[in-house]
């Protein structure tokens, strides 16, 4: 499903799982004794099997946005729950996040950025946080699933890819004029609707609801995490007009306030639901029972 609703679509997957396994090829021995052999097919490394307490068949989810050790312990609590599905990474998921980066050069190369300007200004940014992550307590929930004996998994950019392409469908079908009717549509989506109720709804960050949209792109929903302050100058030059992101910093919002943005924060954990419950649909056509946790707010779309 996540390669199905991939920017780089399935060719663009196969190139980037080619490039990886030439580059195994060519390793030494020593090398490749180190390198991740799941890069090999797994497009995305920030989405992993972490622990298999016991290899059975699947009924009855936990599923949550961040998984620590105290929903370990509340699953614990709750009886039957056969796998815990987190949607941030953790373990080496979170210590891959980098990885899963380069799909942010694609997506910006759809809407018109320049594909060498994309991979020079996302080469930086994904080294950073590469170093970034590099000094997690990694293993603090993994540990606790051995401890606690519970099966563990997490589905990061797969559901974010969801996520962003049930929203530029959503968009394309709709075309909003303005930013305030951008804003009028996301509120629609009822991910969105619940996270209002507490006062997270989509907002506009950059920009005015008056403004008209431009060009749409949705170049912050999936690729691991924020990208480089420095391509908004760039999108803005390739014709972007807004973009719709889950969250931004300061850093961010000057620089796309300084190239003339517009940015509609739809909001972090309603559009990593959005993403989530997409998949999650899957699982409950096939009748596995799911209990939400953690953030995950949790629409069914099985009708
Ligand atoms: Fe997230």
């Amino acid at each position: 499903m996540g390669i199905k609703a991939d920017f780089r679509e399935e060719e663009g997957i196969r190139k980037f799982l080619e490039n990886k396994k030439k580059k195994y090829e060519k390793m030494n021995e020593k090398e490749k004794k180190e390198f991740d052999k799941d890069a090999l097919e797994n497009p995305y490394l920030d989405s992993r099997i972490y622990y298999i307490a016991e290899d059975k068949e699947i009924k009855k989810v936990l599923v949550g946005i961040d998984i620590e050790p105290a929903e370990l312990l509340l699953s614990k609590e709750i009886n039957g729950i056969d796998l815990i599905i987190a949607h941030h990474p953790i373990g080496k998921g979170l210590a891959h996040l980098a990885d899963v980066m380069d799909l942010q050069c694609d997506v910006l190369n759809y809407y018109g950025v320049p594909i060498n300007i994309a991979e020079g200004l996302m080469k930086e940014r994904i080294s950073e946080v590469a170093r970034g992550v590099n000094s997690a307590n990694h293993q603090r929930t993994v540990d606790a699933a051995k401890l606690l004996k519970v099966n563990l998994i997490n589905s990061h950019t797969p559901c974010d890819n969801l996520a962003a392409k049930y929203l530029k469908d959503l968009i394309e079908e709709r075309k909003p004029e303005r930013v305030g009717e951008l804003i009028d549509l996301l509120k629609e989506i009822p991910e969105y609707k619940e996270a209002m109720k507490i006062g997270v709804g989509p907002k506009v960050f950059v920009g005015d609801k008056e403004n008209r949209c431009g060009k749409i792109a949705l170049t912050e929903i999936t690729g691991g995490t924020a990208g480089s302050p420095k391509l908004y100058e760039k999108m803005a030059q390739a014709g972007i007009g807004t973009v719709i992101g889950m969250h931004i910093s300061e850093e961010h919002k000057k620089e796309a306030e300084m190239a003339n943005l517009n940015v509609v924060i739809a909001g972090h954990m309603s559009s990593d639901s959005l993403g989530v419950n997409l998949f999650l649909d899957e699982l409950e056509k096939q009748g596995i029972e799911i209990i939400s946790c953690s953030g995950l707010i949790r629409v069914s779309r099985v009708k």
